[in-house]
């Protein structure tokens, strides 16, 4: 449209000198140089459409996605190539509601070979409500991985978000809704980046996590632990007090009975299959949502107990995400700049044993929660020594 202006917009300039000059008639050679000036501006203005119409969508590349432009060739190309289906969506900020983006982020491909080369991504789901303050730790975690991993970031509708162009969290912020701790939106809203998540077809696997987590580990390490991972890293267990099976309601019976109800951490970590069975989900969704409200924190019930009825067998049953709970009390603990040292991170490291594809093993932990924003300082400036990136 534009460009039609723009070429009107010159005509009309070359209008100027026509009427100037027609008010001497006594030169006849005129009407034809007039002619001859007319069409080369006509001939400048259609060149210039065309210029501009095979350049737009590199323009258009460039600015959505600075990174990924020497990656991706631009759309009217490959209309009608196979890189129209397997190319992730370049704007985050789609207009579909719930109900269709859940529809859309489920159809699975029935011939599970794919016919072209991919390399599985783990997609890193950032579950906040504002800013992001450890953003430039994972800004050196990322880095020189570029392809290994995707960013989607859910925060408050509210908030705005101002992160440079170079920043791996630039333009990575999916439409968002209010989420409550303990409430079924906050549920709706990891569904919402799984799903989201789940329209690149490169993503494999899906992380959750939250603006007060760190990495423990560098990003080759992440990637193998969980790339050759036989479960899915989803905190799931049995827990006989008040504060486990207390929250059981028989209403969900005989749905979800005493023996299925599991509690859960709710940073976990999936892959692709079950990720689309959480987004899929509409057996047990309405059970949770009527009778698991609080005291009974959904988000901690609701994915454990349907999963392990669901798929017991490919589930870790613990998470990947380490939480201080040794100083008692509703909450973790939070940690920051006094505590972080090489010794506190050994210690994570160091002082567990769980079972990774059913052998023990030291190295339980790829994430940390709670971090406070001024423990970044001395993550930086020791983030070589504390964990190897
Ligand atoms: C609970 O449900 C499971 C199936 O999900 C079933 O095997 C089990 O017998 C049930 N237990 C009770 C106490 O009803
Ligand atoms: C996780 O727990 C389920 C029971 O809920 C069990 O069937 C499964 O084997 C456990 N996974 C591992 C890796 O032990
Ligand atoms: C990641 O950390 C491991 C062990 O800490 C180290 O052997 C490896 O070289 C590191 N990888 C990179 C790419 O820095």
């Amino acid at each position: 449209m534009q460009t039609r202006v723009k070429s009107y917009d010159s005509l009309e300039e070359g209008r100027e000198p026509i009427l100037r000059n027609s008010a001497q008639p006594n030169r006849p050679l005129l009407p034809l140089r007039l002619l001859q000036f007319l069409l080369l501006l006509l001939g400048l203005g259609i060149s210039f459409s065309f210029l501009s119409f095979y350049i737009s969508p590199y323009l258009k590349l460039q600015t959505e996605s600075p990174v990924s432009l020497s990656k991706f060739q631009p759309c009217f190309r490959d209309s009608g190539s196979i890189m129209s289906w397997i190319r992730p969506p370049l704007n985050l900020r789609h207009e579909m509601n719930d109900a269709e983006l859940f529809w859309r982020a489920t159809l699975v491909p029935t011939i599970p070979r794919y016919p072209f080369k991919r390399t599985p991504k783990i997609a890193f789901m950032f579950l906040t409500r504002g800013p992001l303050p450890l953003a430039p730790l994972w800004q050196r975690f990322f880095e020189g991985n570029e392809g290994l991993y995707s960013i989607y970031v859910h925060s408050s509708p509210s908030y705005r978000p101002n992160f440079r162009t170079s920043s791996v969290f630039y333009n990575r912020q999916i439409p968002s809704q209010v989420a409550e701790w303990g409430m079924m939106s906050m549920c709706d809203a990891e569904r919402r980046l799984l799903a989201n998540a789940l329209l690149d077809v490169s993503n494999e696997w899906f992380v959750l996590l939250s603006e007060s987590c760190i990495p423990l580990q560098n990003f080759s390490i992440v990637y193998r632990y969980i790339a050759r991972s036989r479960y899915s890293f989803m905190g799931s267990f049995d827990d006989p007090t008040g504060n486990g099976r207390g929250r059981y309601n028989a209403g969900m019976f005989p749905k979800v009975n005493l023996t299925n109800w599991r509690k859960g951490s709710q940073w976990f970590e999936v892959n692709r299959k079950i990720a689309i069975d959480i987004v899929q989900d509409t057996d047990y969704y309405p059970s949770f949502e009527q009778f698991c409200r609080p005291p009974c924190y959904v988000d901690e019930h609701y994915f454990p107990t349907m999963l392990s009825i669901k798929s017991p067998r490919e589930l870790a049953n613990r998470s990947l995400t380490w939480v201080d709970w040794s100083r008692g009390g509703a909450h973790p603990a939070t940690f920051g700049a006094g505590d972080v040292s090489k010794q506190f991170f050994d210690k994570i490291g160091k002082d567990q044993t769980c079972y990774y594809n059913d052998q023990p093993t030291n190295l339980c932990f790829l994430f940390a929660r709670k971090v406070s924003p001024n423990a970044l300082d001395p993550l930086l400036r020791y983030s070589h020594r504390f964990f190897g990136f």
